[in-house]
């Protein structure tokens, strides 16, 4: 078996060699840009520590569609920080922010494509299972993205939608990076889907951190501009279980913070904002509810009818990813 490290290792390799370096340069640059900042490639990784679980070598027949998850989440970012209007991200610019919009949205959709591409390495036998799932993934990941962006204009959501929206944004990329390891693999049905719902749950719990990071974190560890959420009106976890414990005056409070224009009045907004998560407790209960999730995820995994001496590098994986500052 392959420790954590050996894995990071291999993926780190993999994605210096993929420099592309073609022209034009304004197309592929920004390609080689996302990949060599990089950053944590936890999907990847989660596709080859389940893979593992099954099978012993880690050759390229699994590491492309190992990197394909990769790809695909990059693609994500970069469209992601246009439509988030963010302007740092890894600790570097974001790519519209070092080129340009119409640069980003090409390149992203040439990092889509190259996504397919690696896929495709996966043997043909799994080929066809393998792509209906990344396929369907990435069509939730893109309403996942929709709905967070028409979330941004409604005065609150429920913690239902907060974890449907997620779901599709987030969780979903990450199940399916444990599922496609477990087909690469070769794991039966049950496996499969046991490691598609740890993979799930364990996405909630790594987004409510994303969540609390954007407004708890530190900047220069966290590689992105403290406060992003609360100029955006994101409906993150800690605004809706901030409006949940909120009072009616506590709530109109809110109200007014939201309305505030964000680039203008950014730190006054992010620290009234941030000083009513603290003193209604919601800092303190993310904290608990990420907890919550992972030991879900974990039940999930118990579940998946692997020999538990087999588990402890995903289980210190999982580990982490919620104990994580970037
Ligand atoms: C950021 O993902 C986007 C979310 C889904 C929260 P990561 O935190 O995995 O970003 P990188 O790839 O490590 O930069
Ligand atoms: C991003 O969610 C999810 C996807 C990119 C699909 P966020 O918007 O919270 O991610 P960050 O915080 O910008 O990395
Ligand atoms: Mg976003
Ligand atoms: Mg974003
Ligand atoms: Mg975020």
């Amino acid at each position: 078996m392959y420790t954590l490290e050996e894995i990071d290792r291999i993926l780190a390799k993999f994605a210096k060699l993929q420099n592309i370096n073609r022209e034009p340069a304004n197309l592929y640059d920004p390609l080689d840009y996302m990949m060599a900042i990089g950053g944590k490639r936890i999907r990847p990784k989660l596709c080859l520590l389940a893979c593992n679980l099954l099978r012993e070598d880690l050759d390229k027949d699994v590491i492309f569609p190992a990197m394909a998850l990769e790809v695909f989440h990059e693609f994500t970012l970069i469209h992601d920080d246009i439509m988030d209007r963010s302007d740092t991200r890894r600790g570097c610019p974001t790519v519209y922010k070092k080129w340009n919009e119409e640069i980003a949205i090409l390149s992203g959709d040439a990092m889509s494509i190259l996504s397919y591409k690696y896929l495709a390495c996966a043997p043909k036998e799994i080929l066809p299972q393998a792509l209906d799932l990344f396929s369907t993934t990435a069509l939730q990941v893109c309403e996942g993205q929709q709905y967070d962006m028409d979330f941004e204009s409604l005065p609150f959501i429920t913690m239902d939608d907060y974890l449907m929206m997620i779901g599709l944004k987030t969780a979903v990329l990450l199940a399916c990076s444990a599922k496609m390891g477990a087909l690469l693999g070769g794991a039966g049905a049950g496996t499969a889907q046991a490691l598609y719902d740890f993979g799930y749950q364990l996405g909630i719990a790594f987004q409510i951190t994303d969540d609390y990071l954007d407004t708890f974190g530190n900047e220069k560890v966290f590689g992105k501009k403290i406060g992003g959420d609360i100029v955006n009106n994101k409906k993150t976890w800690l605004l809706v279980e901030c409006i949940r414990r909120a009072s009616a005056a506590q709530k109109l409070e809110l109200d007014r913070l939201m309305r505030m224009d964000g680039e203008t009045c950014r730190d006054e907004k992010v620290g009234a904002v941030r000083e009513l998560y603290v003193n209604l407790g919601v800092k303190a209960a993310a904290e608990q509810e990420i907890l919550v999730w992972h030991r879900k995820a974990m039940a999930a995994l118990a579940g998946a009818g692997i020999a538990p001496e087999r588990l402890s590098q995903i289980k210190l994986f999982a580990e982490e990813l919620i104990h994580r500052e970037k």
